[in-house]
């Protein structure tokens, strides 16, 4: 695990306690965590990312890949690169728009990759995606590196094919399939020609990019440089200026006329109310852990964490996701079951779950909750939206090849 936390809460009283506290009580003043592209110089090699509030730990990078502001510019180029699919149509902002907190814009409950084709899933946000501990709903991926290679060979996702003698050096959990013959699709859209001389907005190539990124002798793309260049990007994904935030580093003014979302914030938070910090906790309110929190599995059988750990006790366990701008990520859960955040509360959690599963966890109970209350947990979660990170969408996130 490559991260620290200061803010590591699970269940109980005390660590509830710790929860309000940092929440109410860390009171620090927002630094801007900003970087404008245009202020980016590809040959910088000094440390992105250094600037997070006090509120947010330090982000620690892995010792191997230390984030640098030249590749973050290869991973913003290569993130939304069309031509990373099979047949040049979908990249990872296809899936994964700023304006919807990097989660999928087209309010789709699954996803759609190259040629159409749906994925079982619902596309995760990504605001701070650096401090989760594992990567997809049921968490098969340890890191960031480990998971960039997954969509881009994922079948249905951007479909590129591997001979079949590189497929066999594929780790299991990437879901792809070997092509016919040394198809290596991707290295030659971005090693040879002329794709690979495609410019972007600012007349950069790619042969720019990856040797201010990986020095002078970089004169060929591994996978390796493209793993660790798409994870540097993502770890610049911070959000950390949303309404929510403001006010609890001291600035009471922002919800001075919303006391629905301050008493929203008062149930989530309660214990012997709505609870549901029991796993929605810390900074992103995801206590980064698997849980059957009563959805009940799908008609596709999607089974979640048990396909990774085969335990009986993991059947139906996803992992909790962060409330991060939750706001712009409709539909929710893993498959996109529900339309709004009050269907989430309704139809679910009110009820204690909308089915009695064997491994229901025990902090999903029928809830006292008038329509008013509902009303204040969904205000609360509205205030979770930082509107100046999916502005960055024309600033450090902005789209390089301008399609
Ligand atoms: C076709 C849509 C699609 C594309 C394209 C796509 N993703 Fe995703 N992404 C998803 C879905 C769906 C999931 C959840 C997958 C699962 O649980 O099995 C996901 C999960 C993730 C996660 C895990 C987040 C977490 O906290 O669990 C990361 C990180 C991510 N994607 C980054 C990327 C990157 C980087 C690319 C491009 C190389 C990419 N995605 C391309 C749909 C997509
Ligand atoms: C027992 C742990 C647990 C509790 C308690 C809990 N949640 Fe969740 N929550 C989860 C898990 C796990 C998921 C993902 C489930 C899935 O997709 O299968 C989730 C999903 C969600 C989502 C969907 C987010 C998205 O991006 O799709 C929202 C919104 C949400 N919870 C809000 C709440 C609220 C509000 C409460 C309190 C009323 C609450 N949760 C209580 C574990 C919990």
């Amino acid at each position: 695990m490559h991260i620290t936390r200061t803010v590591s809460l699970r269940h109980g009283s005390a660590s509830i306690l710790v929860f309000a506290l940092s929440l109410f009580l860390v009171s620090c003043k927002q630094e801007n965590v900003a970087t404008n592209p245009s202020s980016i110089n590809p040959n910088d090699q000094t440390p992105v990312n250094s600037s997070i509030p006090k509120s947010l730990a330090p982000l620690v990078d892995p010792a191997d890949n230390p984030t640098t502001a030249a590749k973050v510019e290869l991973g913003r180029h290569l993130f939304y690169d069309k031509e990373m699919s099979v047949d040049h149509s979908t990249s990872c902002a296809s899936c994964h728009d700023v304006s919807s907190g990097f989660s999928d814009s087209r309010s789709l409950a699954t996803s759609m990759g190259f040629d159409g084709q749906m994925g079982n899933r619902n596309a995760p946000s990504l605001a701070n995606v650096a401090y989760n501990t594992s990567f997809t709903w049921d968490g098969r991926f340890g890191t960031l590196e480990k998971h960039a290679p997954g969509p881009i060979f994922n079948s249905v996702e951007m479909g590129n094919n591997f001979s079949q003698s590189a497929f066999d050096s594929i780790p299991s959990g990437y879901n792809s399939k070997p092509g016919n013959n040394d198809t290596n699709f991707l290295f030659k859209r971005l090693n040879g020609e002329p794709k690979a001389l495609r410019k972007d907005i600012n007349g950069k190539t790619y042969d720019d990019l990856r040797k201010a990124a990986w020095g002078p002798g970089a004169d060929r793309f591994t996978l390796d440089m493209i793993a660790k260049s798409i994870a540097a990007f993502e770890r610049t994904f911070i959000s950390t200026r949303s309404d929510f935030d403001k006010y609890n580093n001291g600035d009471k003014e922002v919800l001075k006329y919303n006391a629905s979302a301050i008493h929203g914030f008062q149930l989530f938070t309660d214990t012997k109310g709505a609870n549901c910090v029991s796993c929605h906790s810390g900074y992103n309110f995801t206590d980064q852990s698997y849980h059957d929190n009563g959805i009940g599995i799908n008609q596709q059988g999607d089974e979640g964490r048990f396909a990774i750990t085969k335990l009986k006790s993991d059947v139906g366990k996803f992992k909790t996701p962060s409330l991060r701008n939750v706001a712009l990520s409709a539909p929710y859960m893993h498959d996109g079951r529900y339309k709004t955040l009050e269907m989430v509360i309704r139809d679910n959690y009110l009820k204690g779950g909308k089915h009695n599963t064997a491994n229901k966890d025990a902090n999903i109970k029928p809830l006292t909750l008038s329509d008013e209350d509902i009303a204040d947990l969904v205000a609360f979660l509205n205030t979770l939206t930082d509107y100046s990170f999916t502005a960055d969408k024309a600033g450090r996130y902005a789209n390089p090849w301008g399609n």
